[in-house]
């Protein structure tokens, strides 16, 4: 259930006619980074030239991308910027997927997969994670053009390394999409590998590590036949001038990404810990998140319980994942508030 969503009646200590105020929740459902974006992105706020506003966007993204460049170390043609990483997967199921294709991936992962492969024309298809959440075999030798893999994938925060990816490339004639929205958080990236695969794309957010959700921005990494197609069906003007203001500003201060990513990794870690002490199956996860099974396996009563008392978090009524919980790591007093109840 999404916040946005849920009937305040069912809060405990609702007073009715109250406006609802997000601060009263304890907001774990939907992975967004708990801090603030840096300073500078604050500052570049402040300053920005509201007069400007009545100039279209830079289409090309020309800074944004040579700043992105810069810190990731690939070069700027290859970078394609987009409205949220929603966009930059839309964008490239749009030009990499005919009428009725498949279209592959894991399961479970980010539910808005078959949606979008939906939207687009193609089938949603996948095959099933081992029950730790490792690649199932044969991955690599699904028939189709397309396979999207979240990396770290969520719900459960499986990270896959590196070999595992370069096995996924070695497979000819087909995209190989990594979804590293979480990326930061696992310290693992394929980004390094674009240089020996032309059929990768490795796709990443702003909306996690660098806490610009609401800001919509995402970038695609990809070359070549893939870039060429992604930029066809590209709007002109999908980024807006302040989202890539903002953007560069974040991108140009990554000591406060990393300091961000070390204290939502530290609470990981303290979360799983205290979870597994109360007596939950808690999944390793490289995300700003985890995925735990509480004892009795009544996830949805638990996950009621935690939203009566102001607590949100992700249940997912659906195979597999319907004994769990998906906790977004909060804040140190968050978390607490959260273990708390469940004690
Ligand atoms: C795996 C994955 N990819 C992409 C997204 C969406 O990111 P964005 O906010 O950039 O559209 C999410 C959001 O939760 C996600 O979990």
């Amino acid at each position: 259930m999404d916040w946005t969503r849920l009937d305040l009646k069912d809060v405990e200590g609702y007073v009715p006619g109250e406006q609802p105020q997000m601060a009263r929740l304890v907001k774990l459902n939907t992975n967004e980074n708990p801090y603030p974006p840096s300073p500078l992105v604050k500052e570049t706020f402040d300053k920005f030239s509201v007069e400007s506003l009545r100039l279209y966007p830079d289409p090309m993204m020309t800074e944004l991308r040579k700043t992105a460049s810069d810190v990731y170390g690939v070069a700027a043609d290859w970078i394609i910027g987009g409205n949220g990483s929603d966009e930059i997967l839309s964008m490239l199921l749009r030009c990499a997927v005919s009428p009725k294709e498949k279209v592959w991936t894991v399961y479970p992962t980010y539910s808005l997969y078959p949606i979008l492969v939906r939207i687009a024309g193609g089938e949603p298809a996948s095959m099933d994670l081992k029950d730790d959440g490792a690649l199932p075999a044969g991955l690599a030798d699904v028939p189709g053009r397309l396979l999207l893999l979240a990396n770290p994938n969520p719900p459960l925060g499986t990270v896959y390394s590196l070999q595992e990816i370069e096995q996924l490339c070695l497979a000819q004639n087909k995209i190989i999409a990594v979804d590293e929205a979480y990326a930061d958080f696992a310290g693992v990236s394929a980004i390094s590998l674009l240089e020996k695969y032309e059929n990768l794309v490795v796709i990443r957010t702003f909306s996690k590590s660098y806490s610009l959700a609401g800001v919509r921005l995402g970038l695609a990494f990809c070359r070549g036949e893939i870039r060429d197609a992604m930029l066809k069906v590209k709007d002109s003007y999908n980024v807006n001038r302040l989202t890539q203001a903002l953007g560069i500003a974040a991108l140009k201060d990554q000591a406060c990404l990393r300091q961000n990513v070390a204290k939502i990794v530290k609470t990981r870690k303290r979360l799983t810990e205290s979870l597994e002490e109360l007596g939950f199956t808690v999944f390793p996860s490289g995300g700003n998140f985890v995925f735990a099974k509480p004892p009795g396996r009544n996830a949805r009563e638990v996950f009621e319980k935690l939203r009566s008392q102001g607590v949100l978090v992700r249940y997912f009524p659906v195979r597999r994942l319907d004994d769990g919980l998906r906790i977004t790591v909060g804040t140190e007093p968050e978390i607490e508030r959260l273990l708390e109840i469940l004690q």
